[in-house]
Parts: C-alpha cells; structure tokens; sequence
C-alpha cells in the first residue's frame, strides 16, 4: 500500500483524485491537505509516502521542496511555477512535474513535436475554464518547448471549457491541426495514478512530463 496524501484537496483537481485514489486497490488516501480543510503539509509528512500537489503557482514550489526535504516523493500537478528552482535541491524525496496527465494530452505533445521537424511554422491555441489562474497553461509552455522554432501561444479562459489545446501547423498551401480536449476533470485519474506509482522509481529529479513513467 502506498501511503497517498493530496495538496489542495479541496480544490476542483484535488477533490477528483482524492476519489480516485480511495477507489484504487492498492493506494491509501491518508492525508487531505488544505487551509480550506485546516490541514498543513508539515502535519502529514510523516505520514505519506507521496504526496500529490495540485495547489497554486504560489504554492507548488514550497510544498514540493517540503516534500524532497522530508524524503517524501511528490507529483505536482500545478502548473505556473518555476520546477528548475528543485535542481541539486537537498533530501531523498523525488518530484515528478507532470504539466498534463491526460494520456491523450501527451501524445498530443509528442505528435507536435513531430510535426514541427516538417512544417513551415506553428501556434498553439490553449483553451480553459475561467477559474485558471495562470497563462498560458503548462501544457502550452511545454508543447512549445518540446517544438522546434518560435511556436507563439494563445489563451483563451471561458466558463464551459474543461481543458483544451490546438497546436496549428502551416506549411506551403496546407494546414495541420493536432487537438485535445479533456471532458472531464476524471481524464488525468489515469495518468496521476501511474505517477504515483512509479515517482519512487524515476531515474533523475526533478523530472518533467508523464512520458517517463508511461
Ligand atoms: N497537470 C494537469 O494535468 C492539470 C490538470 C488540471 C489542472 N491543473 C492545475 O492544477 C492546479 C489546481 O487546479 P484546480 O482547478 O484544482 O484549482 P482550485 O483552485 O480548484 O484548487 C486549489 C486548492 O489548493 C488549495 N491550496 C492553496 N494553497 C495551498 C497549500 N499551501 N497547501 C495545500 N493546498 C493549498 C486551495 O485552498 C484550493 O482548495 C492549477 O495549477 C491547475 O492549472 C493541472
């Protein structure tokens, strides 16, 4: 049994992997962490094996940091913060920063990359709910990094969206369009389960994108 405590449990991210980790056989939720809940990271570190963050760009930073220095391995799902800051960072906890668990969402990002080795130029459009805090999304950054050349990003923040992404290529006299959508907050239980189960395993860290534990 793994040993599972949530950050931001009370959030609309937080709230849909706490159920999705009591729902899974061979993981324990045994912290909800957030000052919505009148709960700390520093109460529960002695008692989780990992810890999902799914907090602010404000706060991601701090509590992974927490978590490395207390041996504790942490999967952050935040996006808007700086993961460089972890390099060479002291403690035996690992952080695996996975920009999008949507097992779609990763092929999208591989398949972008791909497609930019060919064509002229590209932009990205990313699309989501008006509650996101940060722009442009995490996805986006990472897509463009992952891309060849200047791939410049649009954001759009609507209520009604989930989580939305459309990478537009162009090339002579033609276009390609590579999208995702999530439809539901349930599309990244997947992906945030796998991570917590392999982090202890990962190689390096911090290390960023699913793809490493796919
Ligand atoms: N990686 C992915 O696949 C993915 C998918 C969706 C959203 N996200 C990101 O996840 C983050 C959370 O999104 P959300 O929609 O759930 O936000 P939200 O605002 O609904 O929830 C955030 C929660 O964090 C809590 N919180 C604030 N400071 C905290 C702290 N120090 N410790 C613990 N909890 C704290 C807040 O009280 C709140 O309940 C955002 O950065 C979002 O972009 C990532």
């Amino acid at each position: 049994m793994i040993r599972v405590g949530v950050a931001g449990a009370a959030g609309r991210m937080g709230a849909t992997t706490c159920a999705a980790i009591e729902a899974a056989e061979d993981l324990t939720l045994a912290a909800r962490v957030d000052p919505a809940l009148g709960t700390t990271l520093d109460d529960v570190l002695g008692d989780v094996d990992v810890v999902v963050d799914f907090t602010r760009p404000d706060t991601a930073l701090a509590n992974a940091r927490a978590c490395v220095q207390a041996g504790v391995h942490c999967v952050v799902g935040t996006s808007g913060w700086d993961v460089g800051a972890l390099e060479g960072e002291p403690g035996a906890g690992k952080v695996l920063f996975c920009p999008n668990f949507a097992i779609g969402a990763v092929l999208m990002m591989r398949f972008a990359a791909e497609a930019s080795e060919h064509m002229a130029a590209a932009e990205i459009v990313e699309l989501h709910h008006d509650g996101k805090l940060d722009k442009p999304s995490g996805t986006a950054a990472r897509t463009a990094a992952l891309m060849r050349g200047d791939v410049p990003i649009h954001s759009v923040r609507l209520p009604g969206l989930v989580a939305h992404q459309e990478v537009i290529l162009g090339g002579l006299g033609e276009t390609l369009t590579i999208r995702h959508d999530s439809l539901s907050r349930e599309s990244f239980m997947p992906g945030v389960l796998l991570a917590v189960r392999r982090v202890a395993q990962i190689e390096r860290s911090p290390l960023v994108g699913l793809e490493h534990v796919l």
